[in-house]
């Protein structure tokens, strides 16, 4: 099971990412957690994203880029989810062997990410990286959909289609197969 754990702070106001969204949520092993509709208090279930995130084989984190980093109800899902003796620490293996994917929509173009000083896209992944690996994760080259800002609506939805094809190959390389535990 792919699980997209989707922060978008405005979903309804979302173009980019409603897009990415449209194009995969007919997959039938891809579901959908919208953290924003969820929890718009902010209250999270964490027992509720544990065994969601249990389920998963491929955990995705999709959301837009703000300030170079993610939205803070993503972060605050990290901080309060992935607990000592589930995530990490002593017993803590729930993630271990689950795959890890990087899904973000910026609204500059990739060049800005290596222009000057600026720390470039790879930079900008790490704390999520060291995050996944801490918890025994397999980090993926990360999915970025950039330019929304100012690229056409024939450049969005290639990007969602290239976004689609992602999921489908990592489905038909990584997936295990039937009768083989998914967690390892
Ligand atoms: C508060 C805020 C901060 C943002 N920071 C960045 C940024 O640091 N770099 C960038 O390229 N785009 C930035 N953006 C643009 C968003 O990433 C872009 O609008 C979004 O990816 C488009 O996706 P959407 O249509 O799903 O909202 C920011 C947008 C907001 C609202």
């Amino acid at each position: 099971m792919i699980l997209i754990i989707y922060a978008h702070p405005y979903p309804r106001h979302s173009h980019a990412n409603q897009l990415l969204l449209e194009e995969i949520k007919d997959l039938p092993t891809v579901k959908i957690r919208s953290l924003y509709d969820l929890y718009p208090d902010f209250n999270i279930d964490i027992k509720a994203e544990q065994q969601a995130v249990e389920q998963a084989d491929l955990v995705v984190f999709q959301h837009p880029l703000q300030w170079y980093g993610m939205p803070p109800l993503l972060k605050l899902w990290i901080d309060k989810v992935l607990e000592h003796g589930w995530a990490y620490g002593h017993d803590g293996n729930a993630l271990q062997g689950k795959s890890c994917l990087w899904a973000v929509s910026s609204g500059g173009n990739e060049q800005h990410f290596e222009l000057g000083s600026y720390p470039n896209f790879a930079a900008l992944a790490q704390p999520l990286e060291a995050t996944a690996i801490y918890c025994g994760m397999k980090w993926l080259p990360y999915f970025a959909l950039h330019n929304t800002f100012t690229c056409d609506e024939v450049a969005l939805r290639a990007g969602a289609q290239a976004y689609r094809q992602r999921l489908l190959q990592w489905q038909s390389t990584c997936q295990p197969q039937a009768g083989e535990s998914s967690h390892g």
